[in-house]
């Protein structure tokens, strides 16, 4: 595609933070921004001068290329490797440029994994940062999330006095501990034909060896959290669990995903959609699933070389959303385009941009689409 305009400006996001959209031929890619974000991430900030970073940029103005051209130029002109010039600038430029070329829908949609109840990180009082529910027998992407939304709201009707609000991502904070959420959470889902997942995010509450649970009298050792973990899996009967584990601590992972290989057991803070990552967990057997999260890597191309890597090797990619947002809804296309059998993007506030994009998609596509399982 032929670059005819490039401009970058600030925009907020969700949390009120400033952040970067770019406008390329008149489509917009707009920048997220993580606050539990990998140690090994991509850089995700608003450029100092975002007026000599559009200057860096509109050298491509004018030129012919490919997706995967323009992404590596992007990371040319930056120079670092992992976007520490121009910031938040990368990832907006990459899904300006894609959103300005075009999408490969495929028809078989994803299963939307909802964040209900959180903590962590993005506010509320539990150590695990997301409590998510997952469909399994709705029949379209539309039904799969009115069995999300109806489970957010039933929880909410019953237990007002225990919910406080809304976290960074639009879940319900509580007053509850981790485990007598998950036994609130619990009798909802079940008649709902849903299943419950956990982002434990545990490098957040991770210092010195120790894991520091909330709701546990002393701090676990990694051994100790294997055994809490496990818990959880067989008394909630988890079918997803997001670092478990510190995101540097391959092993325990590995040990984990040996025990349950009927549980998909994701990697987020452990891979960053990087593919280098990704292989040394494949290496070492360390979870069977993983979080795609195109800032986290930088640029769509790379993503889609991770999620390439990851389906060959039977990880199964889940695309997200991440706590700071925008009503970019590029993930949503990418998720149709890559065919990731899930993607977790909330279900409530800024983030039904992109859930209603899949609606919308899911109504304009012809039959036979279908709801991937
Ligand atoms: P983040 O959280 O965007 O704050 O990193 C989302 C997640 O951990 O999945
Ligand atoms: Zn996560």
């Amino acid at each position: 595609m032929k670059i005819e305009s490039l401009e970058l400006r600030e925009i907020i996001d969700s949390r009120t933070k400033p952040t970067v959209e770019a406008e390329i031929n008149g489509e917009y890619g707009k920048a997220p921004s993580g606050a539990s974000t990998g140690e090994h991430e991509a850089k995700c900030f608003l450029p100092e001068n975002l007026e000599d970073t559009e200057d860096l940029l509109q050298n491509l103005e004018g030129k012919d290329l490919t997706q995967e051209e323009f992404d590596d130029r992007l990371k040319k002109l930056d120079e670092t490797g992992d976007f520490s010039r121009i910031g938040a600038a990368g990832i907006a430029s990459s899904f300006a440029f894609k959103q300005a070329s075009s999408f490969e829908h495929s028809k078989k949609f994803p299963l939307p994994l909802s964040n209900i109840i959180g903590g962590g990180e993005h506010g509320g009082n539990t150590s695990i940062q997301e409590f998510l529910v997952l469909p399994v027998n709705a029949e379209t992407f539309p039904e799969d999330l009115k069995t999300n939304t109806a489970i957010y709201q039933e929880l909410k009707e019953k237990y007002p006095r225990k919910v406080q609000g809304m976290n960074d991502e639009g879940a319900l904070i509580t007053t509850m501990n981790d485990e007598k959420t998950l036994r609130a959470l619990k009798k909802v889902p079940d008649k709902h034909d849903a299943r419950i997942g956990l982002d434990v995010a545990a490098s957040e509450f991770y210092e010195d060896g120790k894991y520091n649970v909330s709701s546990m009298r002393q701090k676990l050792s990694p051994e100790d959290m294997l055994d809490f973990i496990q818990k959880l899996i067989d008394q909630f009967e988890l079918i997803y669990v997001e670092d478990p584990f510190d995101e540097e601590d391959f092993r325990m992972h590995s040990k984990l995903t040996k025990k349950n290989p009927e549980v998909m057991i994701c990697g987020d803070d452990l891979f960053t959609t990087d593919k280098e990552r990704l292989q040394e967990g494949i290496d070492n057997g360390s979870c069977n699933s993983l979080i795609i999260k195109p800032n986290q890597i930088g640029t769509v191309t790379e993503a889609k070389q991770t999620v390439e890597l990851a389906k060959e090797q039977d990880y199964t990619p889940v695309i997200s959303h991440r706590s700071g947002e925008t009503c970019d809804p590029t993930i949503s296309d990418l998720a149709l385009e890559w065919e990731t059998p899930i993607i977790k993007a909330g279900i409530s506030d800024i983030r039904i941009a992109k859930l209603n994009r899949l609606i919308r998609l899911w109504d304009q596509t012809e039959e036979p689409k279908i709801n991937k399982r």
